[in-house]
């Protein structure tokens, strides 16, 4: 296999990464307090109990269930900045060059939380990560798909001024996938392109749900992009457009084996993709969750894949690349 030095030394772009899955519980635990938020009865009370509950999520809803208390502690725009400079931070050691970062700003607004205090707080983050790191970003809101279409389309509407500003780059769809197939979202998604033609589009498809979601993301939204979609596999034509279409899947090892989409990283479909040339890119998904950040996702893969020499990695990183939506400039540097 190769070394944790080359992989580390790779030129890393992350295109999967929840803001609010950076949540480390050593700072869960204080902003709850300094903020006042009481956590529900039974919840874990230190940071070690919880990590024992992170390492055994049954699946995506478990997980979910924690994630979306979490999200509760963070308040202030400093949060908002703390939360995304911690994970800069942790990241600007590990390789990363390149970051498209999702928030979902209906679990904020339904707080009461301001839109500009979530966002003013990430996108200050992104400034001085670009001066600090030279790590450049880009801000992706997501819509939650457990939510009414009709709350996702409020949303879009409030986020009118920031997705023609160029504060927020793309819209995605997140949260509990299978009983929320993509078709509810259509109104969401053409009233965005409708807003700015050329904001870009993604969304969270084939995860637990079917390889159909992840067609339907791409016919009815008109994602360039699909998160997850390991479950593509399953549709040898899916898998031939999404090759010809060059529709990069932004792939979450750990994440994967964590909320038991599959028992270990082997097991993921990686070298199918590779074997069909469908670009996927290595990304952490929650890593406060799910137990590594860019950098580990991409050694245990290493591990697991342990016949893939650096030309495999380097493909790997540069599919990423190409698949990213900053500017022609900025992927050569890249
Ligand atoms: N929200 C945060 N992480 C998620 C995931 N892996 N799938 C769906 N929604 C999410
Ligand atoms: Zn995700």
């Amino acid at each position: 296999p190769v070394s944790v030095e080359f992989l580390r030394e790779l030129p890393k772009c992350e295109h999967h990464l929840h803001l609010e899955g950076t949540l480390e519980p050593d700072l869960l635990f204080p902003l709850a307090r300094r903020n006042g938020v009481e956590l529900p009865a039974g919840f874990p009370q230190t940071p070690e109990e919880l990590h024992r509950k992170y390492a055994a999520f049954a699946d995506l809803q478990d997980f979910l269930n924690y994630y979306y208390v979490g999200t509760n502690v963070l308040q202030t725009e400093q949060d908002f900045y703390d939360l995304a400079w911690a994970y800069f931070n942790k990241v600007s050691k590990q390789g990363l060059v390149h970051a498209e970062l999702f928030f979902d700003p209906q679990s904020h607004t339904s707080r009461g939380v301001a839109i500009e205090t979530v966002t003013g707080g990430f996108h200050r983050a992104c400034t001085d990560a670009r001066e600090q790191f030279g790590i450049t970003s880009q801000l992706i809101v997501c819509l939650l798909r457990h939510c009414p279409p009709a709350d996702c389309l409020q949303t879009i509407e409030d986020f009118s001024k920031f997705l023609t500003d160029g504060t927020i780059t793309g819209i995605g769809l997140d949260s509990a996938e299978k009983p929320f197939p993509p078709g509810l979202f259509v109104e969401c998604y053409q009233r965005a392109r409708e807003i700015n033609p050329d904001l870009r589009l993604t969304a969270h498809a084939g995860e637990e749900g079917p390889a159909q979601y992840v067609s339907d993301s791409l016919d009815l939204l008109h994602t360039t992009r699909v998160d997850h979609g390991v479950n593509s596999v399953h549709d040898a034509e899916l898998m031939r457009r999404l090759a010809a279409e060059r529709t990069l899947l932004t792939v979450c090892p750990l994440s994967n084996v964590r909320l038991q989409v599959v028992k270990r990283v082997g097991e993921l479909p990686l070298q199918q993709l590779l074997d069909g040339d469908v670009p996927f890119s290595l990304n952490s998904d929650d890593p406060a969750y799910f137990g590594g950040y860019i950098l580990e996702n991409y050694v245990q893969v290493a591990k697991e894949f342990p016949h893939w020499d650096h030309a495999v990695f380097a493909k790997i990183a540069k599919n990423a690349i190409n698949g990213s939506w900053c500017d022609n400039k900025r992927k050569t540097q890249l």
